[in-house]
């Protein structure tokens, strides 16, 4: 993907998460120099493998199993130190070195143990089905201008009264939800103080280590977290993360321009999953979706919560490569439909009588719809060791080609397994 012209790349998830975006972003980052996370935070699983060995990585980037990469998680992260650590250490337990590798930016906002105790007492956040990782409230804070930044660490007293904001803020929120719990600002500054020495070592401008990146030519893969249908602008509100998750965030969520950026990759999964609660077109009923599960592992990569599934909604990845304007997609998990006698992929939703082929602004208007299904023979075949098009079964080739031609949006990538090499592109 990565060529002469082609020197920096985001990669985003197409539908509402767990696309493979981890598994993509390990076989990209083999031509990468640098891979920077541009949102979200902890609320992430990204799943990687050294060998055997299965990695979920939450808010380091994908690419930190590749020796020679430099990882960065920009400004516009939410991040949680205390999170970030345990992982940097599971990681070294693992063999992997991460020491002068790995950038956190300066203006990254800090998820506070505030943050997450609002996020786990909060009714709204239950009713959406929330990781609990404080992410909404992190982002609340940053928006209503009483966030803490990883550079306010330094700055005893600036800190102090920051904390003091965001504690009395969170103390009237817990009090709203009549929680028993409250935050405490001593034990909150004492909490950071012992995380600080640790956080300033890896404190960086980001934004400026990327430009200059970018000048001297190097390849930068920007990783995105989420999905677009979970985008706060663009994904299914309010069932919503709290994160630009599409490609115009990565420009903000790393402090360079958007003419910098050479091309949009969007992942996307041979079928459709969801975690949490929110619309989903096309979901199965309650023994395909067991059937699904069972075949496609779909259980959080963090949480272990089991992912509702359905079929491929082309109008949902239509919807994404708009959005985003997507070069090009990844479609991961192919292998997963490999024993199926048939399989489904919508193309349009009846909305009242009426065929409906955009993806709608209002949730409401998906509520009674009925997705529209063209059937493709299964290919009933292993598809797991398949390393070009041309070795995949005519089923198979026939399938993704017209997803191609339904979202209009060529597939650069077909995966056929969790390792690196079951990869075909
Ligand atoms: P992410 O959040 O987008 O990085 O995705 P997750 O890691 O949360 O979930 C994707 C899951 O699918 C992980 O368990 C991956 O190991 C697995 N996976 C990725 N690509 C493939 C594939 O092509 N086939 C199969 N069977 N599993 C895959
Ligand atoms: P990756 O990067 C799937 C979902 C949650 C919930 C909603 C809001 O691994 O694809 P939040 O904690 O962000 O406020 O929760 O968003 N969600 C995800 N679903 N994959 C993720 O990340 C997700 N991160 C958040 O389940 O519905
Ligand atoms: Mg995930």
């Amino acid at each position: 993907m990565f060529d002469t012209n082609t020197r920096t790349i985001v990669l985003v998830g197409a539908q509402w998460g767990d696309e493979g975006k981890g598994k993509l972003v390990d076989v990209m980052a083999e031509r990468a120099d640098w891979v920077v996370r541009y949102q979200g935070g902890a609320n992430a699983g990204h799943t990687v493998y050294i060998g055997d060995r299965k990695i979920v990585l939450r808010q380091i980037p994908s690419g930190i199993l590749h020796p020679g990469v430099r990882c960065a998680i920009g400004n516009g992260v939410v991040l949680d130190p205390e999170s970030l650590f345990e992982e940097i250490d599971a990681l070294i337990a693992d063999g992997v070195d991460v020491e002068g590798r790995l950038y956190v930016s300066d203006r990254a906002h800090i998820v506070m143990p505030y943050h997450k105790l609002v996020d786990k007492e909060s009714a709204a956040s239950k009713a959406i089905g929330t990781t609990g990782r404080g992410i909404g409230p992190c982002y609340e804070d940053k928006v209503a201008r009483r966030g803490v930044r990883v550079l306010d660490v330094k700055h005893p007293e600036r800190l102090r009264a920051l904390v003091e904001k965001g504690v009395e803020h969170a103390n009237g929120l817990l009090k709203r939800f009549r929680s028993t719990r409250t935050a405490d600002v001593e034990h909150t500054l004492a909490a950071l103080a012992a995380l600080a020495p640790r956080l300033e070592r890896l404190s960086d401008d980001v934004g400026l280590a990327v430009h200059r990146a970018q000048q001297s030519g190097a390849a930068v893969l920007l990783e995105g977290a989420q999905g677009s249908l979970l985008d706060v602008d663009h994904g299914t509100y309010p069932f919503v993360t709290s994160s630009s998750t599409t490609a115009g965030g990565a420009s903000i969520g790393v402090g360079i321009g958007p003419r910098t950026i050479d091309a949009t990759i969007g992942v996307v999964k041979a079928y459709t999953t969801r975690v949490g609660a929110g619309p989903l077109p096309t979901e199965f009923d309650e023994v395909m979706g067991e059937h699904i599960r069972a075949l496609g592992n779909e259980f959080g990569a963090v949480t272990g919560r089991p992912r509702r599934c359905g079929w491929f909604d082309a109008v949902v990845v239509r919807y994404a490569v708009r959005v985003n304007g997507l070069s090009s997609l990844a479609v991961t998990k192919l292998d997963v439909l490999d024993t199926l006698e048939r399989v489904g992929l919508c193309v349009g939703y009846r909305i009242n009588g009426e065929l409906v082929s955009e993806f709608p602004g209002d949730i409401a208007a998906l509520e009674g719809i009925e997705p529209v299904y063209e059937w493709f023979d299964g290919w009933q075949c292993s598809t797991a060791d398949a390393r070009s098009i041309e070795a995949l079964p005519a089923a198979a080739r026939a399938y993704l080609d017209r997803i191609e031609a339904l979202t209009e949006c060529p597939i650069r990538y077909v995966s056929v397994g969790t390792r690196r090499e079951q990869i075909i592109g």
